[in-house]
């Protein structure tokens, strides 16, 4: 289906309330079955080309397990395997942390086709044989999910079958993790003017998208700001609901164990300051970055980065201990990937061992991959 139904339908919402908010619109253009970004079936058409992990397009049967829209970004676990290798460990750290239990969950939100999950599997089956075979894991994706093919292939690499959903239900013993899932929700944009916060809205004008403010749609953007902190005067940016709406769905659902996010995003004192004037809407076609969420509706991502503080602070009030807040690197480097490294500048140098020196160095690299934040909470003894 066209880009064009997408248009017609935020056209159809503007016409019936006059206008939406950003996040209504970001909603329409992303999640729309079967004509949102990420909904759209020209992703599983997509799927099946070359572009995928891109450094390692040679590896079977994980070819058939290409994530998303490959040609607007690379994620980690698109990069190489080592990502998932090396989350394995801290699955398998966690596993231990409560006490080895016989039937472990594993929640991968946003999972897409399933290739960090496979990944995963793969690194616990080679390292943690023990945790792997208690291992029940579970992806969890409002898009496309894996098609037959790579159903097969991750039903392969698991002790039990892996399950797909669209929506999370508990209850979770284990570990829920994410890894740019919380960028690709739906965000409102807000300011604040004359000392209020006022909220930006999408309606039309002769013919075209066009934005005003008024007053905020709901009365939870307020509590938010008040929350965190009344951000100053002029500051204009994203606040994203769906967010906290999310992480209460996590932790209703996690009876025990810990909840790991990876993104990219800052703290909200970080997304207040003059550094990301004007807020941290980005738009990505073909790996280019734009500024104009208007443009290719449906067929562009649309992002924000996430808002840390938030999931820290919500995270506390339905019982989500805060363990750490590191960089991808921090991590990394904690869980020993540093060590890899070394030991692969040791051997000879092949295609593979540069290919996955090269991964390593990405993901660890401070302005890239390795500057995305990681936090981890934990509820129960985990
Ligand atoms: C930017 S992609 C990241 C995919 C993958 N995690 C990776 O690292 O390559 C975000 C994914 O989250 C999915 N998603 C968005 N909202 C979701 C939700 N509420 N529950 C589950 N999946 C969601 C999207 O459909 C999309 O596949």
């Amino acid at each position: 289906m066209s880009a064009t139904t997408v248009v017609e339908l935020i056209h159809a919402a503007i016409a019936e309330k006059g206008r939406i908010t950003f996040a209504e619109y970001m909603e329409i253009a992303l999640y729309t079955p079967g004509v949102g970004y990420y909904t759209a079936p020209r992703l599983r058409d997509e799927n099946s080309d070359s572009t995928a992990r891109h450094t390692d397009a040679s590896r079977n049967p994980e070819v058939a397990l290409q994530t998303g829209p490959p040609h607007d970004y690379y994620t980690a676990p698109q990069l190489h395997a080592v990502f998932g290798a090396y989350l394995a460990r801290h699955v398998a750290q966690v596993w231990r942390d409560l006490s080895e239990p016989e039937h472990f969950d594993v929640v991968e939100m946003g999972a897409g086709r399933g290739i960090l999950a496979w990944d995963v599997l793969n690194g616990l089956r080679q390292a943690a044989p023990q945790c792997w075979e208690r291992t029940h894991y579970r992806m969890i994706e409002r898009g496309a999910g894996p098609n037959a093919e790579q159903q097969e292939a991750l039903d392969a690499v698991a002790a039990h079958p892996v399950v797909t959903a669209q929506t999370l239900a508990g209850p979770v013993v284990g570990m829920v993790l994410s890894n740019e899932l919380l960028d690709a929700l739906p965000v409102h944009r807000v300011r604040v003017k004359n000392g209020e916060l006022q909220e930006l809205f999408v309606t039309v004008r002769d013919g075209a998208f066009c934005e005003e403010f008024g007053d905020p749609s709901c009365s939870e953007l307020v509590h938010f700001a008040e929350r965190l902190g009344r951000p100053p005067e002029g500051w204009q940016g994203e606040i994203c609901l769906a967010a906290v709406a999310w992480l209460e769905t996590v932790a209703r659902a996690l009876t025990k164990g810990a909840v790991l996010t990876i993104d990219y995003g800052a703290t909200w004192g970080e997304l207040c300051s003059t550094r990301w004037v004007g807020g941290t809407l980005a738009c990505y076609h073909r790996h280019r970055l734009n500024k104009n969420p208007y443009g290719r509706i449906g067929e562009q991502d649309i992002t924000a980065h996430v808002n840390f503080s938030a999931l820290i602070a919500y995270g506390e009030t339905v019982g989500l201990t805060t363990v750490s807040m590191q960089s991808q690197a921090e991590y990394l480097v904690g869980l020993g990937i540093g060590e890899e490294l070394t030991a692969l500048a040791n051997q000879p140098a092949t295609a593979e061992t540069q290919r996955a020196k090269r991964a390593i160095t990405d993901l660890i690299w401070p302005d890239g991959l390795g500057g995305f934040r990681v936090l981890v909470q934990k509820k129960g003894e985990a």
